[in-house]
């Protein structure tokens, strides 16, 4: 990605998580598009962010971090755009749950994989990927539609409600490992974050 290119931190993913990742994707992506967050019995109790690692890529963004209130529960975001992103927008995110604490190992529950200038086109749509576009974007001076001018943006007061957990997630401690990137750009990756989060279902 070029020598200017620099992330704080890496969390890679290895060759075998890749190829799950992959055959994930499509699966990940028709769930996403689709599925009516009304649907389903269990709901969400809590969601805790214990700690969120952020890298970005110095060639598009000069300022890329989180922060997490104290109480665990909600999260702002910065992110400086240096360039101004006139190609489409994807989001890749891999879900994993924690299986030991011990060995900090993580079982892939889902990944997807979404043209996010789409989905922000799409408004008011229903499904789950359109409800955390609209949570992140809720206090944001970010712009509802692609594509991005450079400028320095923010997204705060970042928190899950009742509906935004599929029902088929069980509680316990997950990592959500997550790139934005530019697919009409040579995939280039924009920023790179790791949730790891705490989620009781009730
Ligand atoms: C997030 O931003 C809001 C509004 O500026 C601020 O009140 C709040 O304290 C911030 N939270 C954190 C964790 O920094
Ligand atoms: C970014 O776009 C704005 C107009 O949308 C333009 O004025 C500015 O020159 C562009 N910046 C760069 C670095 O191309
Ligand atoms: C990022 O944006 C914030 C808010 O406008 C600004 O205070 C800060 O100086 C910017 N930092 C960088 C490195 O662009
Ligand atoms: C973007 O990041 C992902 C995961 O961190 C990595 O697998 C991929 O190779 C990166 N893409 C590029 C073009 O560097």
């Amino acid at each position: 990605m070029g020598e200017r290119t620099q992330y704080h931190t890496t969390s890679r993913v290895n060759g075998a998580d890749a190829m799950q990742i992959r055959r994930a994707i499509l699966f990940g992506f028709i769930i996403f598009s689709t599925w009516p967050r009304h649907e389903g019995h269990k709901s969400l109790n809590s969601l805790l962010f214990r700690k969120i690692v952020t890298g970005f890529n110095t060639k598009y963004i000069s300022l890329y971090e989180s922060e997490i209130s104290q109480d665990h529960s909600m999260v702002n975001f910065t992110l400086n755009f240096s360039r101004n992103i006139t190609v489409d927008l994807w989001l890749r995110a891999a879900i994993g749950q924690q299986v030991s604490k011990r060995e900090d190992t993580y079982r892939d529950v889902f990944s997807y994989n979404v043209n996010l200038c789409q989905v922000m086109g799409r408004g008011k749509g229903n499904s789950l990927i359109n409800y955390w576009m609209n949570n992140v974007l809720r206090q944001s001076n970010m712009p509802r539609s692609c594509p991005i001018p450079e400028g320095n943006y923010y997204m705060r007061n970042i928190r899950s409600e009742k509906e935004t957990i599929p029902r088929f997630i069980r509680s316990g401690s997950f990592r959500i490992d997550s790139n934005l990137y530019l697919r009409q750009w040579n995939n280039d990756n924009l920023t790179n974050t790791v949730f790891y989060i705490d989620i009781k279902m009730k």
